[in-house]
């Protein structure tokens, strides 16, 4: 007699029984194993209103609140609207679990997940096995075992999950203290300015702020990726410091508020330019060669972030190759940086070396934006300068050990092992004669 083990099936309960949970039970039936380790029900809380019969073998329909009893999931598939009386209305339930049925499930308040509310019922009601693209739905939540549980629920599904770390919010909060930073420093340092107008900080300064801003936030964007690059192969380490992998998931929405920024600088300026404000540019009714190029590379690098910008959105991203992909996340937005830092400096170098120092650039004795805004590119673009210099020096020694090798083969006749290993087994070959 044969023992045979029989998996547990994971109960999945999902709360309504609308399009969306019809979607669910096609997703379901299209592309999961029917036999495989979950198992689906539907249930309906709103007990006055009809359930339409569900077009498959394989879900069950049981009574709410009952069958939460011992759920492993719970899917709540309510649209957003009714969300909150869901909730309000089965606030004891949820909350006061002792009496009741989630108790037993161990819920607390850190088990929740977000997932499956950024694709459409009908697309899922429409889904189909000849279709090419697969569904793609985010999931976030504060536990990650619970995020695991969800994704790989996706996967069964047939729903590609990308998991988007709970913390990305951070970044709104890194680009508004930036912004604050920024802001006071202008404010400050311009108000010290002969002539100044308190009304001036409405356009023409606070596009100084929003410029500093985005290029601090590509710097930023850019410094994680460069440093783990760079330590991993000064120091050959296997693990990453959780600070760099957090500056890494978050670097797109930085990159993606920088561009924002710098789109707000550009037409701020563009709405403004002119000889009122800008003839300290303008020599005779020309701009000098540091103007012109200046402003050339303003637009080179505003091209190129925007490239950046459309090449990082999602449905841009799937149809690009991997050439294309590290094409545009490599050249094209450390060219776009470098454009960026360089329209500043030609505009702004003149101003720092100038003696005795002008009272508009060096009001209060504070060193001018121009200046600020591009020490922190130029450092990121320092140590990118110094990971790129020592990967050539790397693949350059390891170019030579090649040859080295395969000289050595030559050598000793036998294909795939160097001299040193031959020596080895022709010891080892002498030891068993
Ligand atoms: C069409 C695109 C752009 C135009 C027309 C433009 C125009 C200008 C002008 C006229 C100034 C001088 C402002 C002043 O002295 O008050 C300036 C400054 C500046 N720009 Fe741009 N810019 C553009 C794109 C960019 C880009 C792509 C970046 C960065 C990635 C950038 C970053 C800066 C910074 C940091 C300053 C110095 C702030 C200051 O002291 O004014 N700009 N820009």
């Amino acid at each position: 007699m044969t023992n045979v083990t029989f998996e547990e099936k994971s109960k999945v309960v999902f709360v309504g029984c609308g399009d969306k949970a019809h979607g669910f039970a096609r997703m379901h039936d299209l592309h999961s194993n029917k036999h495989g380790k979950y198992q689906l029900v539907f249930t309906e809380p709103m007990p006055t209103k009809p359930i339409d019969p569900f077009d498959s073998d394989y879900v069950t329909i049981e009574h709410f609140p009952e069958c939460l009893a011992n759920a492993d999931i719970v899917v709540i598939v309510i649209p957003s609207y009714a969300i909150d009386s869901f909730l309000i209305q089965n606030y004891t339930l949820l909350k006061e679990g002792s009496k009741g049925y989630l108790a037993a499930l161990n819920i607390t308040s850190d088990h929740w997940v977000k997932a499956f509310n950024d694709t459409g019922a009908i697309q899922e009601m429409q889904n189909s096995l000849n279709s090419k693209m697969k569904l793609t739905t985010s999931v976030c939540g504060p536990s990650d075992q619970c995020v695991k549980k969800i994704a790989a629920l996706a996967k069964y599904l047939g729903y590609s999950p990308t998991v988007v770390p709970i913390d990305q919010y951070k970044c709104l909060q890194s680009c508004q203290t930036t912004l604050a930073g920024t802001f006071t420093y202008v404010t400050v340092q311009v108000s010290g300015r002969p002539h100044f107008q308190w009304y001036t900080l409405l356009a023409r300064h606070s596009s100084k702020m929003f410029a500093w801003t985005a290029i601090w936030g590509f710097s930023l964007s850019l410094l994680p990726g460069t440093c783990i690059r760079l330590l991993k192969q000064v120091t050959y380490m296997d693990t990453t410091p959780r600070f760099l992998i957090w500056g890494c998931s978050i670097r797109k929405q930085v990159g993606l508020l920088s561009l924002y920024f710098v789109l707000l600088h550009a037409c701020m300026m563009l709405l403004i330019f002119g000889g009122e404000y800008f003839g300290f540019l303008i020599d005779d009714g020309y701009m000098e060669w540091n103007t012109e190029a200046s402003m050339l590379t303003a637009v080179l690098s505003t091209s190129l972030f925007t490239i950046t910008g459309i090449a990082s959105l999602p449905s841009v991203a799937h149809e690009m190759n991997k050439a294309q992909f590290m094409l545009v996340f490599g050249p094209v937005v450390w060219s776009a940086l470098a454009l960026g830092v360089m329209h500043v400096m030609f505009l702004g170098v003149p101003s720092w070396t100038d003696t005795p120092r002008s009272r508009y650039s060096w009001a209060r004795g504070m060193p001018p934006v121009t200046l600020m805004a591009s020490v922190l590119p130029l450092l990121v673009m320092f140590i990118k300068a110094v990971q790129v210099c020592h990967a050539s020096m790397l693949r350059a020694k390891n170019w030579v050990t090649s040859r080295h090798q395969v000289s050595s083969i030559h050598a000793s006749d036998h294909l795939f092992v160097i001299d040193d290993e031959v020596e080895e087994v022709f010891e080892k070959s002498r030891m068993y004669v």
